[in-house]
């Protein structure tokens, strides 16, 4: 397995690829590894002939420099389950390779990147396009897998690579979780023992939605359910539960007449866990 610092190495990497007519597939990651991730780059791998991962702790997805500092980092422990999995190459840039002095342009996708977690995270979503621009601009990806966990994240990419003609193919991955259902995040590490048992409420919440799914409910219904289980976990910080059309994230009134997202931003001490869940009719489709 290799490993490149630079724009130019890891382009080379990927030319000599091409060249040899290679399709070459991307996941891009913060690091800190887990089973999602590596479910990711499993899923990348059948579609094409080599999947290169980036490893970057991106600086202009985070408000408070207090959470970049406190994103967990395991770089050894990354490169040996990435060699595990039969990974050829990872791009491994320093801050200042991926934001020279004078680096200005941003990218923006500014209608679904102000709401939801946009509104909690001012300017989070933009760096996330901007770096992930410059990531596909150095892999030049065929294909590349998102998780669904990042659910607005995943349609942000996809309107952006329709909006600006990228020649890439975006895949979907479902959320990768714990026994308990709990969805994997590297965030997760961070939550104190009794936070991490009472978290599970979420997935336990977003379960009771889907059975009721069947029935005649309106979201309005389906919301209050969800509120309901979720504010019996004392522990529970509920930031945000919104039910919204499951393609353009616009607010969903009404019966379930066609697929929807469940979105829930719920805080545990000083944490902030995002889960969700696709309901209703067409859900499979999407
Ligand atoms: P990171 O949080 O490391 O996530 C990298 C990828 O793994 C994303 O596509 C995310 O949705 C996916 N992922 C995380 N947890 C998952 C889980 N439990 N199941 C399935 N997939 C999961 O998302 C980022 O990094 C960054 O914003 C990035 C896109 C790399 C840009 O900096």
């Amino acid at each position: 397995m290799k490993t490149y610092d630079t724009k130019t190495a890891m382009r080379d990497h990927v030319m000599a690829l091409k060249r040899n007519g290679k399709s070459v597939g991307c996941v891009l990651t913060m690091g800190f590894l887990h089973a999602g991730h590596m479910a990711l780059i499993r899923e990348c791998a059948r579609h094409v002939d080599e999947v290169c991962v980036s490893i970057f702790v991106n600086p202009t997805q985070f408000g408070e420099k207090d959470d970049l500092d406190a994103y967990p980092t395991d770089i050894k422990g990354d490169l040996t389950q990435l060699k595990a999995e039969g990974v050829n190459a990872v791009f491994l840039p320093t801050p200042a390779e991926m934001y020279p002095e004078g680096a200005d342009t941003m990218v923006d996708v500014p209608g679904l990147s102000g709401i939801l977690q946009g509104k909690i995270r001012p300017g989070h979503f933009t760096g996330v396009s901007t770096v992930v621009t410059k990531l596909f601009n150095i892999l030049q990806p065929d294909v590349t897998v998102f998780g669904q966990k990042d659910y607005q994240q995943l349609a942000i990419i996809r309107q952006m690579v329709r909006d600006l003609a990228m020649p890439i193919r975006v895949i979907g991955l479902p959320t990768v979780r714990e026994e308990d259902g709990l969805a994997m995040s590297s965030r997760n590490v961070r939550l104190t023992p009794e936070d991490r048992i009472a978290a599970k409420v979420l997935n336990a919440a977003l379960d009771r939605a889907e059975v009721q799914d069947a029935r005649d409910l309106s979201t309005e219904t389906l919301r209050s359910l969800v509120r309901e289980t979720i504010g019996k976990e004392p522990r529970a910080d509920i930031r945000g539960i919104d039910i919204r059309d499951a393609t353009t994230l616009t607010p969903f009134y009404g019966p379930l007449d066609r697929a929807a997202v469940i979105l829930l931003s719920v805080r545990f001490g000083d944490i902030l866990l995002i889960d969700n869940r696709i309901i209703g009719p067409g859900k499979d489709s999407l």
